[in-house]
């Protein structure tokens, strides 16, 4: 595992969005897995201006985004993919067809989660998966649990999830409860792992996580036992 501790925010966009620049740059064709929440903001600024200022080009490029709200549909405000779309997609030349996010929408969910996976498998896996972490060690919305989920699946989120997430929606009521998730199982599978995590309030699960026990009470624990794992972080 390589862990790499920034001097702040900025530093630890530019760090993060180099290393995903060149994966890109070595092999054009990857298939990238993304994450949402506001730790991956700044390293997606840093993808759109070395787009617009260099010959970045995500023409090639395949991805697949960690999660999404069970009930939000695309055009939510506060949908994964709505985020994506503001955040990358719309203001780089990634092809709509090779963008994949579940559909919050989906019914049945476990239908698409099964088909999700099998897209998943069909591209010959994921190269580099994007991963930022929750309060809880979540990573996606695999929440703390006594056994690690494998692939593709709905999942009730935990207390701690729905207030920390709260921030982005007017009330903790309209938080959605469920969502759907790539598992531990097609994390782990991805060949490559940039964990990002910001702030002091990260620190301590940061912490529990790469140096703790390996227990789905702590699901980001389970990196460990990848053999490519990169950590960039910052107090
Ligand atoms: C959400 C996402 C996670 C993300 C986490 C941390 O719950 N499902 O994938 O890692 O938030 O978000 P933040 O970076 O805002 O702390």
């Amino acid at each position: 595992m390589k862990i790499y501790k920034t001097a702040g925010y900025e530093e630890l966009s530019r760090k993060a969005a180099n290393i995903i620049v060149a994966q890109i740059t070595l092999k054009p064709a990857s298939v990238l897995g993304l994450a949402t929440g506001s730790t991956p903001v700044g390293i997606y600024a840093e993808l759109v201006r070395r787009y617009e200022q260099s010959d970045l080009d995500f023409s090639e490029l395949t991805t697949f985004n960690l999660d999404e709200y069970l009930g939000l549909s695309k055009d939510d405000p506060q949908s994964y993919y709505y985020f994506m779309q503001q955040h990358l997609f719309s203001k780089v030349n990634m092809p709509a067809e090779r963008i994949h996010i579940p559909s919050g929408k989906a019914d049945p969910a476990d239908l698409e989660c099964q088909n999700y996976e099998q897209a998943i498998k069909v591209v010959g896996g994921i190269d580099l998966q994007l991963l930022g972490i929750g309060n809880n060690g979540h990573i996606g919305f695999n929440e703390p649990d006594e056994f690690f989920e494998k692939t593709t699946h709905c999942v009730d989120l935990d207390e701690k999830t729905i207030q920390a997430n709260a921030r982005f929606f007017s009330s903790v009521d309209e938080v959605p409860r469920r969502a759907i998730t790539m598992g531990i199982g097609s994390i782990m599978q991805a060949k490559k792992i940039l964990l990002v995590a910001s702030g002091k309030s990260k620190q301590e699960i940061l912490e529990k996580s790469l140096y703790g026990p390996i227990t789905p009470a702590v699901p980001a624990s389970a990196l460990q036992l990848h053999p490519d794992v990169t950590v960039v972080y910052c107090e």
